[in-house]
C-alpha cells in the first residue's frame, strides 16, 4: 500500500508542476482528490485491513498524503492566479504618466473657439451668459415672441415637430422670453446655442447650426445704442475694418427690425457660392424689442425698452476662418478640424 501511495504522490507532483492556469489546477484537484480519485478508493478500502495497527498506519499515511496534496494544490492555485492577474495587467497596461505626443493632441472646434471669443467680448460689456433648452415649447419659441399660432411668420422657420408635442428650437430667441421671466431689468444677456431647421442644406445653410442671442433691456434705450454695440462687437471680433450694411428686416418680435449683413469675406464681395453671388452674407439680424414681447416677459413697456439680436455664429465662423462651405463644420473630418489649434 505504501508503494502505491508513494507512486500516486509522485505522479501527482509531476502533473501539478505542469499546471499554468487556474483551470488546469482545478482538473488536477478533481483527478487526485475527487470522489472518483485513487486516494478516495484507498480510503474506502482501509476497512478491509484486518490488522488494527496496520489499519491505523495505512489510514494515517493516506490522510497525510491527502493533506500534502491539498496543500500543494492550494499553493499552486494561488501562484497561477497571481501570474494570470500579472499577465493581464501587463497586456492592458496604460502608463498614465507618459507625456502626450503632439500628433495625437486634440483641439477645440472652430465654433467653440469663436463662441468663447464672443462671450469674452460681451461679458466685457457687462452681458451675462445664459443657457436655454434645445427642445422647446411652441410658446417660448413663437408665442412669447409675438408670433401667434397661424401667423405667417412661422413659415419663415421650418420647424422639427416632436412626438411629445414639443419642437426643436428654430432660433436662440426662445431665451429672450425665458430670461425676462426670471431676470428683471436692467438686463443684459447673451445666449449661445444650437438651433434646428428643416432646410435644404447648401454651402451656407445647415439643419443644425449655432446662433448667439443678445438682449438688452433698460430705460431709454435707442437704435444708436444698438448700432454702437454691434459696431464695437464686429470690430473686436474681426480686428479689421469690414463692410457692413444695415437694411430693414421683418421679425415680429422687434420693431423696427434690421438685417445686418457683412461683405462676403470668402470672395471679397464679388460673389461666390457661399454668398449666393450677392457679395453679402446675412449675419446679424437685430432690432428694438417689440412692446408685446416685453408684456409677455411681464416687463412694463411704458418704463422699459431695449434691443435684441440673433447672431449667426456658424456663419460668422465661416467668415472669420475663410471656410467656404458650412458642411465642413459638422463633418467631423479630423483633417479639417486639426487646422484650428
Ligand atoms: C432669427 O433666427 C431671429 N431669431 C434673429 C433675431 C433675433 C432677429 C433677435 C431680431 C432680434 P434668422 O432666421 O434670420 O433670424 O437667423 C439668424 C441668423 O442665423 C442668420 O442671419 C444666419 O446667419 C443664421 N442662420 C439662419 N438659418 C441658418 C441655417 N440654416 N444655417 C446656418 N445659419 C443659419
Amino acid at each position: 500500500m505504501k508503494t502505491i501511495l508513494q507512486n500516486f504522490y509522485n505522479t501527482f507532483l509531476i502533473d501539478i508542476e505542469k499546471c499554468s492556469t487556474p483551470e488546469q489546477v482545478r482538473d488536477i484537484e478533481v483527478k487526485y482528490l475527487g470522489k472518483k480519485s485513487e486516494i478516495h478508493s484507498m480510503l474506502k478500502n482501509i476497512g478491509s485491513i484486518e490488522n488494527v495497527k496496520e489499519k491505523k498506519d495505512v489510514g494515517k499515511a493516506i490522510n497525510s498524503t491527502k493533506n500534502d496534496i491539498q496543500r500543494i494544490i492550494n499553493e499552486r492555485k494561488e501562484l497561477v492566479e497571481r501570474k494570470s492577474i500579472e499577465r493581464r495587467i501587463l497586456e492592458n497596461h496604460i502608463d498614465w504618466s507618459m507625456p502626450v505626443f503632439s500628433s495625437s493632441e486634440g483641439s477645440l472646434h472652430p465654433i467653440t473657439i469663436v463662441r468663447r471669443e464672443i462671450e469674452s467680448i460681451f461679458t466685457g460689456m457687462g452681458f451675462t451668459i445664459v443657457d436655454g433648452p434645445e427642445m422647446e415649447t411652441e410658446y417660448y419659441n413663437f408665442e412669447a415672441l409675438n408670433i401667434p399660432e397661424f401667423h405667417p411668420a412661422r413659415d419663415m422657420q421650418d420647424t422639427f415637430h416632436l412626438v411629445n408635442s414639443m419642437i426643436m428650437r428654430t432660433h436662440t430667441s426662445n431665451c429672450q422670453a425665458r430670461s425676462m421671466e426670471y431676470m428683471k431689468p436692467p438686463l443684459r444677456i447673451i445666449s449661445p446655442g444650437k438651433c434646428f431647421r428643416y432646410e435644404a442644406v447648401d454651402a451656407s445653410h445647415e439643419t443644425a447650426f449655432y446662433q448667439i442671442e443678445g438682449l438688452l433691456i433698460d430705460e431709454k434705450i435707442t437704435i444708436a445704442n444698438l448700432i454702437a454695440v454691434m459696431k464695437l462687437f464686429l470690430s473686436e471680433i474681426f480686428k479689421s475694418d469690414i463692410k457692413v450694411r444695415l437694411r430693414p428686416g421683418y421679425f415680429p418680435f422687434v420693431e423696427p427690425g434690421f438685417e445686418l449683413d457683412i461683405n462676403c469675406l470668402i470672395c471679397g464681395g464679388i460673389g461666390c457660392k457661399t454668398c449666393k453671388n450677392s457679395g453679402w452674407l446675412e449675419l446679424l439680424p437685430c432690432g428694438m424689442v417689440h412692446p408685446n414681447v416685453l408684456r409677455y416677459g411681464k416687463i412694463d413697456p411704458e418704463k422699459y425698452n431695449g434691443f435684441a439680436f440673433g447672431l449667426g455664429l456658424t456663419r460668422l465662423v465661416m467668415m472669420k476662418f475663410g471656410i467656404p462651405d458650412i458642411r465642413l463644420l459638422n463633418s467631423g473630418d479630423i483633417r479639417f478640424l486639426k487646422q484650428f489649434k
